[in-house]
């Protein structure tokens, strides 16, 4: 029987929250620190219905029977029109997944290109290799890695790093490691503009002000080498890092002179303290893959990934160039 491709509709919606909640049951096999409620269709499908309203979707039926879907939303994000497809927007139920998804994307690709949106973005659970391969072999390059870990503790602080927490007599030093941590992630590998961010300082105050979402810095003969920053997980469109329990390092910079002495893994390990001490279940990072420091820092120090999001940017003069 052939499978045909058709536009996505609610009436789909159950069996595609079940293939999604089917895709994240065999990766808990994998990765036991993911939480286990997204096994459940009734978990998954609060997801799917947030999705369908932000952009068009398409299923894959055989003999009627739902065997793949991706459904989208379609933003400005960051003054780019794009589309995203989380880890619960899409899956697919049959021995040729690779094939499915190629099908799947070409008719839904063409609906976004048709509206002006050529940047194609779609976050994948790091085991499922047939939709890695589809989507690779489509055009799509990574460009970021969520990982996850235990507390476990790490290694003891190196002599002579002082960690603290941070407060608003930090100000200055934070404000001037985070517009580092930008111009490093703007510079090669990574690439990522730098836009103007006129509130930086304003949001830098409010983070220090957080009594539930510290920072921490490092100091180092006499001055102030490093931070790291967290936050609390709320739910975001990605299950993996949609639960309560999650505590999110959301910034880490050590100057370039005080780097691999261990003043980075003497911050991760304060935070990790912390996590554990506030009772979190688990600690997420996410980084660009591109970015080679932060790669090597974060998978060196025990994160595993659980989401490779991967990405794809048409020429846009495909927008008339066609003949
Ligand atoms: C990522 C970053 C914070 C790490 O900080 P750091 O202080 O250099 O980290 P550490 O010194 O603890 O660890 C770095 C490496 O040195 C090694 N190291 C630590 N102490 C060491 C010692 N005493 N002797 C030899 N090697 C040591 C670590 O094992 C680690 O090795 P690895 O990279 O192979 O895993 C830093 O590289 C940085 O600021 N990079 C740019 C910003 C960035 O990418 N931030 C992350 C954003 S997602």
């Amino acid at each position: 029987m052939p499978i045909e491709v058709v536009e996505f509709t609610d009436d789909h919606l159950q069996a595609a929250a079940a293939l999604v909640a089917a895709r994240y049951g065999v990766e808990i096999e994998q990765e036991p620190l993911l939480s286990r409620r997204y096994q459940h269709t009734a978990e998954t499908l609060p997801f799917l219905r947030r999705l369908r309203s932000r952009g068009p979707g398409v299923a894959a039926l055989e003999d009627g029977r739902l065997v793949g879907f991706i459904q989208g939303s379609v933003s400005m994000f960051k003054g780019v029109q794009t589309a995203y497809v989380p880890d619960s927007g899409h899956g697919t139920d049959t021995q040729n997944s690779r094939n499915v998804y190629r099908d799947m994307y070409a008719q839904l690709a063409a609906r976004w290109v048709a509206s002006g949106c050529f940047v194609h973005n779609i976050s994948i659970m790091a085991h499922h290799r047939q939709a890695m391969d589809a989507f690779h072999t489509l055009g799509f390059g990574m460009i970021n890695i969520d990982a996850i870990r235990d507390f476990s503790p790490g290694p003891d602080s190196p002599d002579g790093v002082e960690i603290r927490r941070a407060g608003l007599r930090d100000l200055d030093a934070v404000v001037s490691l985070e517009t580092k941590l930008g111009r490093h992630l703007a510079s090669s590998a990574a690439f990522l503009p730098m836009l103007p961010d006129p509130g930086r300082r304003r949001s830098v105050e409010e983070q220090l002000s957080n009594s539930d979402e510290p920072t921490w810095v490092a100091r180092y003969e006499g001055a102030t080498v490093g931070f790291v920053a967290i936050e609390s997980t709320g739910r975001g469109p990605v299950l993996a890092r949609s639960d309560d329990g999650i505590m999110s390092l959301v910034g880490a910079f050590v100057e370039p002179e005080t780097r691999s002495l261990g003043v980075g893994r003497a911050l991760l390990n304060i935070a990790l303290e912390w996590g554990r001490s506030a009772e979190y279940g688990v600690c997420v990072v996410d980084f660009e893959s591109a970015n080679i420091e932060g790669t090597r820092f974060w998978l060196g120090a025990g994160f595993r990934p659980v989401i490779y999001s991967l990405s794809r940017r048409l020429d846009d003069r495909i927008a008339w160039a066609t003949e």
